[in-house]
């Protein structure tokens, strides 16, 4: 692997031990993937950040360096609203530990946005190299954006953040991002809420595996992709999609679908993946919700007030930014959490069956939460959890 003179300084340790372990960690990804070289990365997002997850060895890890990120970095969603956990019911003991996580990463110049949307804050354009950890940002970036990231591990992601830069291999380079499977689907999506291409997406991806799908017979927008491409790296290993005519690298490939084994999902197997079961909690925002998505959620609760526990998860930037939407979601009763979701918070684990919106949610809510699943389309999440306001 080819280094320029400052990475050696790094790598030997002339730039200090915490940098130098960093460059190894890069450095020893980039042999083992064969890289030829590293590339600049324009942001990074950095998983490891719940407590939940990077437990005592982590948090001890991450205390242990000294140095600050030279690119925009954000975090991963972490195990609770950092402002409203003890009304999320967090355990006061778990709380200390993942404050403490989150100022270990604060030490090190990550912000302190904990989000799966990072695409909402960090301006990316087509063609920016991204080390990007959470499946579904790194699915939408360079799907939907027509970025270029691996799906990096904590630490990696950490090491880019660090050093602005992430070994060039796999999805960085153009030869490695054609589709390797065609996806026909045929009949009508059910209206054009995105849980039913979250559903789609949850059928794809273990269609798909670690292969790259092209898709047609679809015209989904941003919300609808995002929620597609998170079901796909939920139930398959799928970093990378493309829709015809619709996603940016359209423009660099012709999507022959000569050679590639060729499948189809008719409307009817996505739509009976909405069996209409009762829940006993709602938990909408995976990913993280779009200011479009609290807009029409708004929406949907005029005039009602919710009768179960309704979970809305978004970044703390779009929260902020759509007060007036939070504000009318809450007087509902229903809650819109920052920093954290309903698969890596603890708070959700105390409820039997919840309902989703989100093909994602729906594949990982009962491993991570021990809780049921159920997928409804947005209108229908409301509904079940709303009655009329008297
Ligand atoms: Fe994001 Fe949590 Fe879903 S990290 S994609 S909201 S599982």
């Amino acid at each position: 692997m080819h280094l320029t003179t400052e990475e050696e300084s790094i790598l030997n340790g002339e730039q200090g031990e915490t940098k130098q372990q960093l460059m190894e960690i890069l450095t020893g990804i980039g042999k083992v993937f064969g890289a030829e070289e590293m590339v600049p990365v324009r942001s990074a997002q950095v998983s490891g950040a719940s407590y939940k997850t990077i437990g005592e060895w982590g948090l001890k890890w991450l205390a242990s360096l000294d140095a600050h990120a030279t690119v925009p970095a954000v975090l991963n969603p972490v195990g609770m609203d950092r402002i409203r956990w003890e009304e999320m019911g967090i355990d006061p003991a778990f709380a200390k530990k993942q404050l403490e996580v989150i100022s270990a990463y604060d030490r090190l110049g990550i912000r302190l946005e904990c989000t799966c949307t990072p695409y909402y804050l960090n301006i990316t354009e087509y063609g920016d190299h991204l080390a990007w950890s959470e499946s579904s940002a790194v699915s939408y970036a360079n799907s939907v954006i027509g970025a270029r990231t691996n799906r990096e591990g904590g630490p990696s992601a950490l090491a880019a953040a660090i050093i602005g830069k992430t070994p060039k291999y796999g999805l960085h380079l153009v030869e490695n991002r054609k589709p390797g499977v065609h996806i026909r689907v045929e009949g009508e999506p059910k209206g054009a809420d995105a849980a039913w291409y979250g559903a789609l997406g949850y059928l794809a991806g273990k269609i798909s595996g670690n292969r790259i799908p092209v898709f047609s017979g679809i015209r989904p927008g941003r919300d609808q992709l995002k929620n597609l491409g998170a079901a796909m790296a939920a139930t398959g290993a799928v970093a990378l999609y493309h829709v015809k005519e619709i996603t940016p690298e359209a423009r660099i490939f012709s999507y022959s679908t000569e050679g590639l084994e060729d499948v189809t999902i008719y409307a009817d197997e996505v739509a009976s993946l909405f069996t209409g079961e009762q829940a006993d909690a709602v938990a909408i925002g995976c990913p993280h919700c779009s200011p479009d998505e609290l807009m029409a959620i708004s929406d949907l609760l005029e005039g009602c007030r919710v009768t179960m526990p309704v979970y809305i998860f978004a970044s703390r930037d779009v929260i902020d930014r759509e007060a007036g939407y939070v504000r009318k979601i809450e007087s509902s009763g229903a809650r819109v959490y920052a920093d954290t979701c309903m698969v890596v918070s603890p708070a959700l684990e105390r409820y039997d069956r919840i309902m989703v919106n989100s093909g994602k949610a729906l594949a990982y809510v009962p491993t991570m939460c021990g809780a049921g699943a159920v997928i409804g389309s947005t209108k229908e999440c409301i509904k079940m959890a709303t009655a009329p306001r008297p």
